[in-house]
């Protein structure tokens, strides 16, 4: 039998249930993955709690991300070897190109079941190899809070050296954020509500980090540090909270990239600066396949590392999603599988 946790009876972290399932039937083109390290994002807080997608069916196995060892492949299978570590694709059917419905509709921890469990079988188009310096729990953090950030920076942001670029607090997609840019020669600016995490973006690369909660009118502070031109790129995270700061942090003709909804909010929203200083307001949706096995040949060729944050044990799985809940993380949350 394979060790799981499931949402089987009702949305809420406390019906989070460890139950074991007999293993699936491996098809052609399939592999089945002997699972290590799954990682946690906030988009799995809000799926367990029900508020991600109306439709999403009961019981499902949770996150999207994680990396394992192929334990066995079906006929036909070209992509992977029994004995290599692969991480899942989140949109399993996206393998490069424009997004389309039926491209993204697949994704693991949602309408597919996802990583936190022992065993998974996974279509082998649909999973790529793990930079090899990379240890179990550093490569589970790679599917979605990394090819996010590298995606926005690169795949559409078309980043390149000497240009500026605003992170928002100090989660996991902004983390690989700012570590992606440094890599790639940009100047970083940062927000963060923590001195200790702000000293700990400043490490990372961070020029400035600014203090969201002390200094709630950052997006005019950052244009000022850009002597008065705006960044190039804002990592938006943050949604309608921090939206109006970011259109005054990004430059004329720069792009806002469109990712998350921490600071949720529902106010309403003026989009004339973005009107008048003509930004791209460009959504990002984690990326395909190309996208990801771009970002891990950056990645081994750079030697960069993942930030975790914590990693816990298996069983312990509910005191990891506590843990992100909590906003006290900085970089990436792992369970071991
Ligand atoms: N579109 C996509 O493809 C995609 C992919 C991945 C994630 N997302 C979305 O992107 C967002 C970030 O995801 P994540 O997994 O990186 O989240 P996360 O790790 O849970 O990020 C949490 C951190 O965000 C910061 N934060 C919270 N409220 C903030 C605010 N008002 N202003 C600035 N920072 C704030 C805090 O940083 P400090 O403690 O430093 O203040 C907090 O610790 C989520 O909304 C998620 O759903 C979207």
């Amino acid at each position: 039998m394979v060790k799981t946790w499931e949402l089987k009876e009702a949305f809420g972290l406390d019906y989070l249930q460890r139950t074991e399932r007999a293993p699936e039937p491996l098809g052609p083109g399939q592999v089945r993955v002997r699972v290590r390290a799954a990682a946690l994002n906030y988009r799995d807080l809000l799926i367990a709690r029900g508020l991600y997608d109306p439709r999403q069916p009961l019981p499902y196995v949770p996150l999207s991300d994680g990396v394992g060892e192929v334990v066995e492949v079906g006929a036909e299978v070209t992509r992977a070897a029994v004995g290599e570590r692969v991480m899942g694709c989140f949109a399993q059917g996206w393998i490069a190109g424009e997004p389309s419905m039926e491209r993204i509709r697949h994704t693991l921890g949602s309408r597919l079941d996802g990583c936190l469990r022992e065993e998974m079988v996974l279509d082998a188009s649909g999973v790529v190899r793990v930079p090899e310096h990379l240890t179990d729990a550093e490569a589970a953090t790679l599917p979605c809070a990394g090819l996010t950030a590298f995606s926005a920076l690169f795949t559409l942001g078309a980043l390149c050296a000497g240009q500026s670029v605003l992170v928002l607090g100090s989660g996991g997609v902004s983390v690989f954020a700012l570590a992606f840019a440094r890599l790639a020669g940009a100047r970083v600016f940062a927000t963060t509500s923590s001195d200790a995490k702000a000293e700990r973006l400043r490490e990372l690369g961070a020029e400035h980090v600014l203090n969201y909660r002390q200094e709630p009118g950052w997006g005019r502070r950052v244009r000022e540090l850009t002597g008065g031109r705006g960044v190039d790129l804002v990592v938006e995270v943050g949604g309608v909270g921090t939206l109006d700061q970011s259109l005054r942090a990004v430059r004329a003709g720069g792009t806002v990239a469109m990712i998350g909804v921490l600071a949720g909010g529902k106010e309403p929203l003026n989009i004339l600066p973005a009107v008048m200083k003509q930004v791209r307001m460009q959504g990002v949706l984690v990326g395909h396949r190309d996208g990801f096995e771009a970002m891990n040949r950056a990645i081994e060729s750079s030697g960069m590392r993942p930030v975790v944050d914590r990693v816990f044990p298996f069983d312990d799985a509910p005191a990891a999603f506590s843990r992100l809940a909590s906003g006290e993380h900085f970089g990436k949350v792992v369970i071991e599988v």
